[in-house]
């Protein structure tokens, strides 16, 4: 008897053991599930180049020209590689201004994962904001969301709105690991509502993942509860929908009763709480171009449809080619492909992880698109005034041919109007965002390591002073030198 446990024990240790070997085998991320067919070059510079390139920018990257740049986190925005079938897809383009076959398949995909009942299509996502909110905001009306993207904001704004971040405070805290840090806060969204009137408050936002706040996902329960409280106002509940993909990834990594579901499943959840959505179709839809809003309410859908026709085009195509609808329809279906959001997510959270090792600090934990580098604690010798941010982006670019975008003083700082001092922002933060299957893991393992040799001599990085800077947006254009 004593044998017969003894052999089932030597089993049970001999299953485990093997498990842990295949473990081994699938990896903890998993690897790129796709082969390359095609090769772009990207030019390795030498120190004395990339410092001549710095100083003739002005010491501003947005101003490098990007050939002179070797792995570029500017943006995962308009960056993504198409696939095989995509390409493919270009070619049946039909280019008719009216009716083309790709615009049906276009608005069939994303009725298919969206639900809503019109489909506008745009050429990229600030223009369904435009739309949007040029034909709903009145003069002191105001947009509540977990946090506005800029363009978001600057499309409240400039057609007279208000536009409130209502995160929840957790997501200030760049050391705090939660599961859904891009979460609304619930209680806020009330008062807000009951302070200013719900007559005053047009549409509700979320943004699905928080990118100003680091790329952070919203739980299904906080979509649903954010519905609700909306609803109880009548106020009808948008989603901005740019990274929806990845935000339902996470739902089904983090959140009780979700792990068993396909993610087709759960995005139509997420949007089944919604009257309609803005999207940008440059991030989770794959594509170089374009976007689109989709809504319920047809007396809106109409306004917003002739309005649509003014500025980007007819109906079936709104700034966009036949061909691009058609990229982007087989994009959104090929996002919502599980080992290909395994390997993506799990690229940036393999980023996170080796520089975690290294004591590298950023926003914990990593987002679905990017890390973003807490400069503050990277640069604790400069002080705001003198831009960490930008000192980073310069290392990170004369170090290793690394754009990266500063997200701090430089970009949000604001002048008090009455005393004329300065406030700065609460962070400093330097987002590596990464271009969706565009780089290898082994190009990413090298940024980790030029992070973190960077990191270990930072002692030695200097501030930097404005040189010239424009009235608005002046992150763009400014240009700047380094201090003494
Ligand atoms: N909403 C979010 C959350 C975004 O991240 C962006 C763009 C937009 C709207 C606007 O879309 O560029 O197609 O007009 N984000 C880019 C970025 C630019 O780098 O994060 P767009």
């Amino acid at each position: 008897m004593r044998n017969g446990i003894l052999f089932v024990e030597f089993l049970t240790l001999l299953h485990t053991f093997a498990a842990n070997i295949l473990e081994g085998i699938q990896m903890k991320y998993p690897p790129e599930p796709f082969k390359i067919k095609t090769v772009e070059h990207i030019a390795r510079t030498t120190d004395a180049e990339r410092q001549q390139y710095i100083k003739n920018a002005g010491y501003n990257v947005f101003s490098i020209p990007a050939e002179k740049i070797y792995i570029d986190l500017l943006t995962d925005s308009g960056t993504s590689a198409m696939s095989d079938k995509q390409w493919a897809g270009m070619m049946n383009g039909d280019e008719s201004y009216a009716g083309s076959r790709n615009y049906f398949h276009f608005e069939a995909t994303i009725k298919k994962i969206f639900g809503f009942k019109h489909i506008i299509p745009t050429h990229q996502g600030r223009v369904a904001e435009n739309l949007l909110f040029s034909t709903i905001i009145k003069p002191g009306y105001v947009i509540p969301n977990n946090n506005h993207f800029d363009t978001t904001r600057a499309n409240i704004e400039y057609n007279g709105g208000i536009a409130k971040d209502l995160v929840n405070d957790a997501a200030k805290d760049t050391n705090l690991i939660l599961p859904f840090k891009g979460n609304i806060d619930i209680q806020k969204l009330e008062s807000l509502i009951q302070t200013v009137g719900p007559e005053n408050v047009p549409i509700g936002m979320i943004t699905i993942t928080n990118n100003s706040g680091g790329g952070q996902p919203v739980s299904m329960e906080n979509i649903r509860a954010t519905s609700k409280m909306l609803h109880k106002y009548d106020i009808p509940f948008f989603i901005d929908a740019c990274r929806f993909a990845e935000n339902a990834w996470f739902i089904k990594q983090r959140e009780g009763g979700y792990a068993e579901k396909p993610i087709l499943e759960i995005a139509q959840e997420m949007f089944s709480y919604a009257d309609g959505c803005t999207m940008s179709a440059k991030k989770d839809g794959l594509v170089n171009m374009g976007g689109f809003m989709a809504l319920n309410d047809d007396e809106l859908a109409q306004k917003v449809t002739n309005r649509l026709i003014l500025i980007e085009g007819f109906p079936t195509y709104g700034g966009l080619s036949g061909r691009d609808l058609e990229a982007i329809s087989i994009g959104l279906n090929e996002v919502l492909d599980e080992t290909y959001l395994a390997y993506r997510v799990g690229q940036v959270e393999q980023l996170g992880e080796k520089l975690a090792a290294a004591g590298v600090p950023f926003l914990k934990p990593t987002g679905g698109h990017a890390v973003y580098l807490d400069a503050k604690n990277f640069l604790p010798h400069i002080p705001q005034s003198e831009f960490p941010g930008i000192a980073l982006t310069v290392e990170l670019y004369t170090h290793a041919g690394i754009r990266a975008v500063e997200i701090g003083s430089l970009m949000f700082a604001q002048k008090d109007i009455k005393t004329g001092e300065t406030i700065f922002p609460d962070l400093e933060l330097v987002r590596l965002a990464i271009p969706r299957r565009v780089y290898t893991n082994s190009q990413m393992d090298f940024v980790a390591e030029n992070i973190i040799e960077i990191f270990e001599r930072r002692n030695d990085i200097k501030g930097f002073e404005i040189v010239k800077e424009a009235p608005v947006l002046r992150h763009f254009t400014a240009e700047l030198k380094p201090l003494a």
